[in-house]
């Protein structure tokens, strides 16, 4: 590993195809027979830095189609969160289906799971039928796994059957020092960002252009008013962006000041502190509370000088739902991703069908749309939301905080990179972006 490492550090990147590529490797992992060592804790209380390992695992067969990379950075996801605390079910399930599907699936089902659903790096081996990537060159990797065999998936790649998500649905990660991807997932490294900072933005990134830029979710445009739930996390930090650059209003919602400040810094005007205002949309665990939805609406129409929502940017889930759809305008959309505070949603339809409003499902992003947002950042129209990077070791420590919402943005992760500021090829562009690429730095 030291010598692939050494020619990637030293520029070497033509040497890289004739190093011997290691029979094993550091990757972070859970451990199938530790499934149920949560089973009676509280979901807050579930501790990602004692199930998350830094474990030697063997380096797996290249299939066809696929490509080995070296990683030098990863980011925590969610998803990654989800897969610590083995909720709402341990990702093995998802490995031993993947397993059943064929020879190569079979590789998949192990009894440990290298996780991790981002990474940039360099591409070290390629399979048969890989053409369009060779060893050496630098790229990002999206985390859309699909085998495209079934006509459903040929319009729109998420709709395959078989689409997984990489380094969650499958095996072999990028929070790790190799990783197994289909070559179909690369594209190609920001040149003017670090290993650390083109690897963080992929997967939220994506999600969010698709859900809501994209026509296959809410399709915003110009003038467009977007609540903005989680304004400066994950999702919620490219959201903003993407409201900003199109033309439309976002009015972002966040938990403190120094969340309040970050959105300001990106160009947002309209923030609402919803941890000041103290909104209680839930009156006890069953019943919710209509009047807090009224009182969050008038703040927005507030802010906007009267304007609710065209589309309102979901993903908290059962705890803001029903004042989602709520205050979503008349013909308003809601698009949700994701459920983190609980996926059994209730909302008073009557607000729903008597102002023609539309749900729509999001989930992460075909290969045309993730490769349209990944173009953003590489021309530095859309800039990564790094706050924070730790060392592989300390994954468990970085995914504990994205798990307690201590982090702003995105929190990184050094796999073969032996230090932050590395794997920048254009100075030019990125001094023009600086102040930008820097925003979440150190908040
Ligand atoms: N389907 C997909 O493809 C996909 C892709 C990416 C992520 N996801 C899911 O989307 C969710 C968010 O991901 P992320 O990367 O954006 O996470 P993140 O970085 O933790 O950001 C989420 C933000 O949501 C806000 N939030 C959390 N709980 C809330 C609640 N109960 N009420 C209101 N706001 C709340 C928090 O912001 P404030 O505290 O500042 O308000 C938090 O910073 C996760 O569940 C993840 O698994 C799904």
């Amino acid at each position: 590993m030291q010598k692939i490492l050494d020619a990637i550090l030293a520029d070497e990147l033509d040497a890289v195809g004739s190093l011997d590529v290691p029979e094993s490797y550091r990757g972070v992992t859970v451990h199938e027979d530790e499934a149920e060592m949560f089973a009676d804790v509280a979901t807050k209380d579930k501790d990602p830095r004692r199930s998350l390992h830094l474990d030697d695992v063997p380096t797996p067969e290249l299939g066809p189609g696929e490509a080995l990379i070296a990683v030098m950075a990863s980011a925590i996801n969610y998803n990654t969160v989800w897969t610590s605390i083995f909720e709402p079910l341990s990702t093995f399930g998802f490995l031993r289906r993947y397993g059943r599907t064929s020879q190569l699936g079979r590789r998949h089902d192990l009894p440990y799971h290298v996780v991790g659903s981002d990474l940039s790096g360099v591409v070290l081996r390629t399979g048969v039928g890989v053409h369009a990537w060779k060893p050496g060159d630098e790229v990002v990797a999206h985390c859309l796994s699909v085998e495209l065999e079934h006509p459903d998936g040929h319009n729109d790649t998420m709709l395959d059957p078989e689409q997984r998500i990489w380094g969650f649905e499958t095996n072999f990660g990028g929070l790790a020092e190799l990783a197994l991807v289909k070559a179909n997932q690369l594209m190609p490294k920001p040149k003017h960002l670090s290993w650390e900072e083109s690897a963080c933005p992929g997967l939220v990134n994506s999600t969010a252009y698709r859900q809501l830029v994209s026509r296959n979710g809410a399709g915003m445009k110009q003038g467009d008013t977007v609540l903005i739930w989680g304004a400066s996390g994950g999702l919620g930090s490219y959201a903003t962006q993407f409201a900003l650059n199109g033309g439309a209003t976002p009015v972002c919602v966040v938990s403190s000041p120094e969340k309040a400040e970050i959105c300001r810094k990106m160009g947002a005007e309209l923030i609402i502190d919803r941890a000041a205002d103290g909104y209680r949309f839930w009156k006890d665990e069953h019943e919710q509370d209509p009047r807090e939805w009224k009182r969050f609406g008038a703040r927005i129409r507030e802010l906007t000088g009267g304007d609710d929502p065209d589309i309102v940017f979901e993903h908290p889930g059962r705890e803001t739902f029903g004042a989602s759809v709520f205050v979503a305008r008349k013909r308003g959309t809601i698009v949700t991703c994701a459920s983190t505070s609980g996926f059994m949603h209730t909302f008073d339809n009557r607000y729903l069908w008597m102002n023609l409003k539309r749900i729509v499902g999001s989930h992460f992003a075909n290969y045309r749309e993730a490769w349209e947002a990944n173009r953003l950042v590489a021309r530095g129209r859309v800039h990564p939301t790094l706050s924070r990077v730790y060392p592989l070791e300390q994954t468990g420590q970085a995914a504990n905080d994205v798990h307690h919402n201590t982090h702003q943005g995105k929190v990184g992760v050094l796999c073969l990179a032996p230090e932050e500021g590395l794997g920048v090829r254009d100075a030019t562009t990125r001094e023009r972006h600086l102040d930008a690429i820097n925003r979440f730095r150190g908040v």
